[in-house]
């Protein structure tokens, strides 16, 4: 395979890791930028224990021109990038905007213009589905307007978007796929790697996880009282090894030259709502543990219900979410136990 060497920038993330065998698992070879801001170094050793193979590491900040330049001028003939580096804090974004902006922001546009300066053509954008806002109809579709954010982080996905859009105007030798992610949950089959949130974690397969193995007392329940036919939120969760594997597609269609414009975006997700307690009861089955929750306040800010109209993704790109509730979080549970050694 020709320019089989793909960068992945925040590869030792959550998404990141999951991908990067995905796409050894694919034949390509990873490299990875990383900063080791919301991720550790071992997760390197974990994905070589999985793979065989330990991928390349740069450890520096996107944000650092001078560190990127000399990157990009150190590994000729990249095939393509993926970019996953990002705060993803939706709370410490309220806190810290310009941390955000900064951060979000301006790693993407150095990333644009070294892949201008060192004609790398093809990126594929870690977006979310926090740029539809409140739905005004669901399932989501792609169709749907991008609404006005509700957080920093929210907004440094809705302008990175914009950015990638108007440089690839400008530069219609780059081509680009954001993809649009519902929430991504779950681990990868061995159980060796998974998400680890640092700190409390915000997220809610993480919090279920490690009220269970008791790190936590109390998982509460953020609002019961919506019109939802529990009254709990609905997302749609969706594997992290199937986005994964959508991240694989979508490059290939760029490298493959399947795109049908310069700018694509697809929604990721399974089509499927769930609630939140139907999470909780689908943890309970999987890990055969009574998880100790409370019902609370609602959390300023949540979406009452959003999942995806999948349609696109699964006609245009050609990938299909395969796996279920349960195997998010059976699988999710399994790497908590791994990773505290029970
Ligand atoms: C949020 C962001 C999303 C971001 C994602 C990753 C919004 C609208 N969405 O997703 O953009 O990409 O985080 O960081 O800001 N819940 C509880 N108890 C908890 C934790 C969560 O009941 O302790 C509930 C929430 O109310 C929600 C569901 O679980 O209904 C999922 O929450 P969470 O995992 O935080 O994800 P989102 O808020 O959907």
């Amino acid at each position: 395979m020709e320019k089989n060497k793909i960068l992945v920038t925040g590869g030792l993330g959550y998404i990141g890791s999951h991908t990067t065998l995905a796409l050894q698992a694919a034949g390509y070879e990873v490299v990875i930028v990383d900063n080791l801001s919301n991720s550790q170094a071992d997760m390197l050793d974990r994905i070589a224990a999985i793979s065989g193979i330990k991928p390349a590491l740069a450890q520096f900040d996107l944000c650092e021109e001078a560190a990127l330049d000399q990157f990009f001028a150190e590994h000729a003939n990249l095939g393509g990038i993926i970019h996953f580096a990002a705060f993803k804090a939706v709370g410490e974004s309220v806190a810290q905007p310009l941390n955000y902006y900064k951060n979000n922001l301006l790693s993407l546009m150095l990333l644009l213009e070294k892949m201008q300066k060192y004609a790398v053509p093809y990126l594929v954008f870690s977006s979310s589905c926090t740029v539809y806002g409140e739905p005004e109809s669901l399932p989501v579709t792609e169709a749907a307007p991008v609404q006005k954010a509700t957080s920093p982080y929210g907004n440094t996905k809705q302008i990175s978007e914009e950015i990638i859009q108007d440089v690839l105007k400008a530069q219609p030798a780059l081509q680009a796929i954001a993809l649009r992610y519902f929430n991504p949950v779950g681990a990868h089959e061995s159980g060796q790697i998974g998400e680890l949130p640092l700190g409390v974690p915000n997220n809610l397969m993480p919090f279920i996880t490690q009220t269970a193995i008791g790190l936590r007392s109390e998982l509460k329940v953020f609002g019961h009282d919506y019109d939802t036919p529990d009254g709990t939120c609905i997302r749609d969760y969706i594997h992290v090894m199937d986005l994964a594997e959508a991240h694989v597609i979508a490059l290939q269609r760029l490298m493959e030259k399947k795109n049908r414009a310069n700018y694509e975006f697809f929604n990721l997700g399974t089509g499927q709502g769930s609630t939140v307690l139907e999470v909780i009861a689908s943890f309970e089955r999987t890990s055969g543990q009574k998880l100790n929750y409370q019902l609370t306040e609602r959390r300023p800010g949540d979406v009452v219900k959003i999942y995806a109209d999948t349609a696109l993704a699964n006609e245009v790109l050609g990938w299909k979410a395969r796996r279920n509730l349960d195997e998010m979080t059976r699988s999710a549970w399994q790497w908590e136990q791994n990773y505290r050694g029970q």
